[in-house]
């Protein structure tokens, strides 16, 4: 691909459907930088938890959200995120914080303060973001637009062998299904900007497909309409 100005791609879909880890390969391919959005819902939901604020508390955590000092910075190919400059990268992946992240993320306030965040970086760089709502309201003008979905059964058993790899987490894979459907609805049904399809959205079933197959895929169509 001839490429010489600034592109976005964007990269939604459902909790497990393997956005972050395709998005890391997409990145690292085209040498832009790749934001993991979820991360920074998931930061909110960490502050809330350690000042013992109710996730589902909306004027709590909006107001919580004002004094927020939130920032994505990259040490090699990873993104770390700074929760008031501490580095909480390795803190957020937990079930808790995977559902105060649900919870955080239907509050209109907390979406227009991480949206800035996002476009602020998208407007300096060359980006692949993941979320649930980059197509259709963070960046509705990027160049490359791919939805990633897989069926709950294959979402759950890929974040319950991560969280196994992980060794940090004692769950059963019964919770994390329970977890995934429940952000499912939550994130779905939402008011503002909550997750679905953009029009324009390329959709790619993973169910039966491998990493490097969807991977592939997504490289193909860029190359090809780039
Ligand atoms: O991608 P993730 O699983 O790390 O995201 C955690 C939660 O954050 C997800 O359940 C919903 C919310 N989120 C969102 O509402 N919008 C985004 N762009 C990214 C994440």
């Amino acid at each position: 691909m001839d490429r010489k100005e600034k592109i976005a791609i964007a990269i939604d879909g459902p909790a497990g459907a393997g956005k972050s880890t395709i998005s890391k390969i997409i990145s690292k391919n085209l040498k832009i930088l790749y934001i993991d959005t979820g991360a920074m819902y998931r930061a909110v939901a960490l502050k809330a938890i350690r000042e013992g604020i109710d996730t589902l508390d909306r004027d709590k955590v909006s107001e919580m959200v004002n004094n927020i000092d939130l920032k994505i910075v990259y040490s090699g190919e990873s993104q770390r995120i700074l929760l008031d400059n501490e580095d909480v990268t390795s803190f957020i992946k937990t079930p808790e914080v995977s559902i105060g992240a649900s919870n955080v993320a239907v509050i209109p306030e907390v979406r227009l303060k991480m949206v800035e965040l996002q476009r602020e970086i998208a407007s300096k760089n060359s980006v692949v973001m993941d979320g649930r709502d980059i197509g259709t309201y963070v960046l509705p003008d990027a160049e490359f637009k791919f939805f990633l979905t897989a069926s709950v059964e294959e979402r759950a058993k890929r974040r319950y062998n991560e969280l196994i790899a992980d060794n940090k987490h004692n769950v059963s894979f019964e919770d994390v299904k329970k977890d995934i459907e429940y952000r499912d609805k939550n994130d779905s049904s939402r008011e503002f900007a909550p997750l679905s399809k953009a029009s324009d959205a390329i959709e790619i079933d993973s169910t039966d497909l491998s990493i490097e197959q969807v991977a592939n895929k997504i490289m193909e169509y860029i190359e090809k309409n780039g």
